[in-house]
């Protein structure tokens, strides 16, 4: 796997060891793997020294991201993205100590174009290229210095309800991740999606029926708790979408009224948050010690969900976080940061530098095997 040596520095009785490893420069990371194109300068301590990121709009008008029209907005947006971070940290392509990208999973033609192009950077630039399992990004971000008072040390819970995924995961270290559950249909965002559509609202669904959910009555319709008090922690949410479509048919081509619609959605909100609670609770109690419960993806912004979150880590005495928005959704930020944590890890078993051109993207890259990345 080592191709060409990073230039690192670590301290031996280091255990967080990415903040003091020394790389010889910022590293470039690039993400691609859904819908938001975007780069990020990190420097090696983890600061991040400048990010910009482009939301494409263009899927609006399909209710969904449409995988080709994702790929070529990759293609068409990265280069000049990545020029602009560069300039945004004045720095020169030059300054460059490695090159990231999101390698996998997630959509196969944003990943070949993002992977791609970092790569082409990396030749271009003689630095190495480190791949970066999307999920595993998501479930780092926790540990970027600043994010959670006093760091995100292992075990934790992460709570990962994006609009393609919906899982908890316990994060013990760089690379070791066990999947305690996730969802047996749609993502927890898919869910909000779908339902939000249903109720004449726009896409992204969440925040617009978050926001309606504001003017209804959470009691209002009793609906079903798909898995509440079920072992384990999967997740079930097509149950609650089928129980929508049913209030809604009587309703046929004439429009929801307004009440109706947000009593809707705050009940919908209320099923959902309920479900994620009890999982998550049994999430924990699955774990080992855990320090913290952590909660990522563009669900985790939901502001019910949060404080039943809070209840629940309180209830198991521990600290619930949530990073920022922009770091919960995808960003290129965390992607960095998970290739620092990865070299950091690398240097610390005392493995050869990373270097991971022969890398392909995978649409699918489960976290069970990001142990092998270790591996004498
Ligand atoms: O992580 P994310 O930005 O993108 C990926 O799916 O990778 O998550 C987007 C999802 C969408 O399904 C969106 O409707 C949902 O997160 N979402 C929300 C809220 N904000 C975004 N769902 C519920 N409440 C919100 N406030
Ligand atoms: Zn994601």
């Amino acid at each position: 796997m080592s191709l060409k040596s990073l230039d690192f520095n670590v301290h031996p009785d280091d255990k967080r060891s990415a903040q003091t490893v020394q790389l010889a420069g910022p590293l470039l990371a690039v993400e691609s793997s859904c819908d938001e194109t975007a780069c990020a300068l990190i420097a090696p301590d983890g600061s991040v020294l400048a990010q910009r990121l482009v939301s494409q709009d263009a899927h609006a008008e399909f209710g969904g991201v449409v995988p080709e029209i994702a790929a070529r907005a990759h293609l068409a947006l990265l280069p000049d993205l990545a020029r602009r971070t560069l300039q945004d940290a004045n720095l020169a392509p030059a300054d460059v100590a490695a090159v990231a990208a999101s390698v996998g999973p997630g959509l196969i033609g944003g990943l070949v174009v993002g992977t791609n192009f970092a790569k082409g950077l990396a030749i271009a630039l003689g630095k190495p290229f480190i791949a970066v399992n999307h999920i595993e990004a998501h479930a780092l971000s926790a540990r970027l210095p600043g994010v959670v008072e006093g760091g995100a040390t292992f075990p934790f819970l992460l709570l990962l309800a994006s609009g393609g995924h919906c899982q908890c995961l316990a994060v013990e270290g760089v690379g070791r991740y066990r999947r305690l559950g996730g969802t047996i249909d749609d993502a927890a965002g898919e869910a909000f999606d779908k339902v939000a559509k249903m109720l004449g609202l726009g896409w992204p669904g969440g925040p617009a029926l978050e926001k309606l959910a504001n003017e209804g009555d959470p009691k209002a319709f009793a609906l079903p708790r798909p898995l509440k008090g079920r072992e384990g922690c999967d997740f079930s949410f097509s149950g609650l979408k089928t129980a929508i479509a049913r209030q809604i048919a009587p309703y046929g081509s004439e429009p929801l009224p307004r009440t109706v619609a947000a009593d809707l959605a705050a009940s919908f909100q209320q099923a959902v948050s309920d479900v994620v609670a009890d999982r998550v609770s049994n999430a924990l109690a699955m774990m080992d010690g855990p320090t913290l419960l952590v909660a990522a993806g563009g669900v985790a912004a939901n502001k019910t969900l949060r404080a039943r979150l809070t209840e629940v880590a309180e209830r198991h005495g521990l600290r619930f976080a949530a990073p920022p928005l922009a770091l919960c959704t995808d960003n290129a930020v965390m992607v960095g940061w998970a290739a620092l944590e990865t070299c950091a890890e690398a240097a610390r078993l005392g493995l050869p530098a990373l270097d991971d051109m022969q890398f392909r993207p995978r649409p699918r890259w489960p976290l069970a095997e990001m142990a092998e990345r270790f591996e004498v």
